[in-house]
């Protein structure tokens, strides 16, 4: 994505039952620019309707109709233009249109959708029968359709998650994400390479075994091949994504990698924590060795921070280490589980108990993709940024208290200088101490005492990592404010930042089935693989931005702790 070309109009894409065209229209009226509907265009042109040209002309003609339609409409300015939900799928269209427009991709889930187009009158209005979905079973027509779209829908500037919004909040969304990639203007390539430096580069990782650069920018997965080369990968590419992940941005990175000579393969895994394992692992190598790969073939962990382990874990292990590249897409895995090498998978009597370090030979971040990151994961992922603030950089801290109501708007900019500098404060801890034996890495586990109490408590089922985090940095702080270490002040501080980001701050006894045993938590924090001996190694704060590792804080202060932290 190049947002540096010129941009005069504003497309709306996405499937069928999206609001595309009312959506469009209510954008056009209140920036008082033009509407155009490709599909009206065509039916006005044609004086046919819609389902009728592909009856009587078949799909090939309507396809013919809208190219020529979409070409007419780009050369108009200032237009906000509905396109038909299949017209991105074409490469040309694709071209034309994100040469002159920002396009903006409209999501619902299938169900969503199939309720809007056979249900709901206020989204009939688009051109009446989708003739693609005369069927059956519509509910699986849709699924499968907008699953074999998905990819071309990806390639939009913004995604905007429709579900339970209005026309006219989705509108408000368009014109908002519009105002934030305006403002967006990365910097010069032709700047760059007169200045010889890569300027996507957020920080360098150095280790014993490896140095790699780690990259953070908004729209810089075009440069993935130039990058790869330039860090001296070649050979076969086997892209390790989970479902989820694959089918928004697998076929873009793939046909990116293609263009710049990389034979590529790819092996999709269901999403979610259950398949950190040792059976996927094994089928992974089926494929590997089916495959034929060598040792100077590449793997690519594209995804989340399940995806960064599980494929770390095969590249660290299979033909006994191969080359490999992270491409982070949530925000919990840019700023910390693609850094550092820890690579892994569960076994069913614990957490990440299986794996090893292997650093990745180069990260790439593409701060675009967390715009398809459900909401919960994205807040999530703010609490290990958060965290990286207090533990090493008040200035950083301010500036995520400054910012905080764009950064979660996802504004480019600030979003990309947020993630590279947390990125950076990772590499510089695990650059002191790749494996864990200095104690220098234990001051990431900030917040993670009770963390991971909380989440062997609640069986792993009540909260996301970062929102257990979040609720231990409250209780570390806490703690340190008991101990003397922290003014009143400086705790309030990280607990407001904490609460502005969506983050829980303190603890509900009861939620559905999951009832807290506080005692519990206690008791699985003591067991915590983390505690050596018998004693917690609490990692506190003097200051924001200053760590301090005590050994002998007495258990009844930590109870003490908890039990404050119960809402009334
Ligand atoms: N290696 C390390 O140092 C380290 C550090 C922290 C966490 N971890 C590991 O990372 C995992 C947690 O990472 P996570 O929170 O990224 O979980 P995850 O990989 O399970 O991703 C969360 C969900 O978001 C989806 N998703 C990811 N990117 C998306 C995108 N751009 N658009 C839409 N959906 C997207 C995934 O499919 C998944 O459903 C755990 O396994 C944890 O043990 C490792
Ligand atoms: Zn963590």
């Amino acid at each position: 994505m190049k947002l540096d070309r010129r941009i005069t109009n504003l497309i709306i894409t996405g499937f069928s039952g999206t609001g595309k065209s009312l959506v469009a229209k209510a954008v056009a009226r209140r920036l008082n620019w033009d509407f155009l509907d490709t599909d009206d265009e065509i039916v006005k042109q044609t004086g046919k309707p819609i389902a009728e040209i592909f009856r009587q002309d078949g799909e090939g003609k309507f396809r013919e109709l809208e190219r020529e339609t979409i070409r007419k409409a780009c050369q108009q300015g200032q237009t906000v233009i509905a396109i038909g939900g299949g017209a991105i799928v074409d490469p040309q269209n694709y071209e034309l249109l994100a040469k002159t427009g920002l396009i903006v991709c409209l999501e619902a889930k299938p169900e969503t959708i199939y309720e809007r187009l056979f249900r709901e009158a206020a989204y009939s209005p688009e051109t009446e029968v989708r003739p693609l979905l005369a069927n059956d079973n519509p509910l699986e027509r849709i699924r499968q359709l907008k699953a074999s779209r998905q990819s071309h829908y990806a390639k939009a500037d913004w995604t905007i998650h429709t579900d339970g919004l209005s026309i006219s909040e989705v509108a408000e969304e368009v014109i908002r994400a519009s105002r934030l990639l305006r403002r967006y203007t990365p910097s010069n390539d032709k700047e760059k390479a007169q200045s010889g430096i890569d300027k996507d580069i957020a920080c360098l990782v150095e280790t014993a075994t490896q140095n790699y650069p780690v990259f953070v920018g908004y729209g810089l997965l075009d440069r993935l091949g130039g990058k790869m080369k330039k860090a001296a990968l070649s050979g076969t590419v086997t892209i390790i994504s989970d479902e989820n992940v694959c089918s928004l941005y697998g076929s873009k990175v793939e046909g990116i990698l293609k263009d710049a000579g990389f034979a590529v393969n790819s092996f999709v895994v269901p999403a979610g924590e259950k398949t950190k394992n040792m059976d996927y692992a094994i089928k992974i190598y089926d494929f590997l060795v089916e495959h034929r790969t060598e040792r100077d073939d590449i793997i690519i962990a594209l995804g989340g921070g399940m995806v960064g382990d599980l494929a770390g874990f095969i590249a660290a292990t299979f033909l006994r280490g191969m080359p490999w590249v992270q491409m982070p897409t949530s925000l919990v895995a840019m700023v910390d589980a693609s850094i550092g090498g820890k690579v892994g998978v569960n076994h069913t009597e614990g957490k990440n108990l299986i794996g090893a370090f292997y650093q990745p030979n180069l990260v790439l971040a593409e701060c675009q993709t967390l715009t398809t990151l459900p909401w919960r994961e994205l807040i999530s992922g703010w609490a290990e940024v958060i965290k990286h603030g207090l533990i090493l950089d008040k200035e950083f801290f301010e500036f995520l208290e400054t910012n905080v109501d764009r950064l979660k708007e996802l504004e480019p900019e600030l979003l990309t200088r947020a993630i590279a500098r947390s990125a950076a404060i990772k590499a510089q801890v695990v650059s002191q101490d790749e494996k864990e034996r200095e104690g220098k890495r234990t001051i990431l586990n900030y917040g993670h005492t009770i963390a991971h109490g909380l989440e062997a408590a609640t069986q792993y089922k009540r909260f996301l990592h970062g929102e257990a985090v979040a609720i231990g940095m409250v209780g570390a702080a806490k703690l340190s404010q008991r101990l003397g270490l922290l003014p009143s002040d400086a705790v309030e501080r990280q607990r407001a930042l904490l609460q502005k980001f969506g983050l829980p701050t303190s603890l509900r006894a009861k939620r559905g089935n999951l009832k807290l045993s506080l005692v519990g938590v206690t008791k699985a924090m003591e067991l915590d693989k983390k505690v050596k001996g018998k004693a917690i190694r609490w990692v506190l704060l003097q200051d924001i931005g200053k760590v301090v590792i005590r050994s002998d804080v007495p258990h009844q202060e930590v109870l003490a702790v908890l039990q404050d932290m119960v809402e009334p």
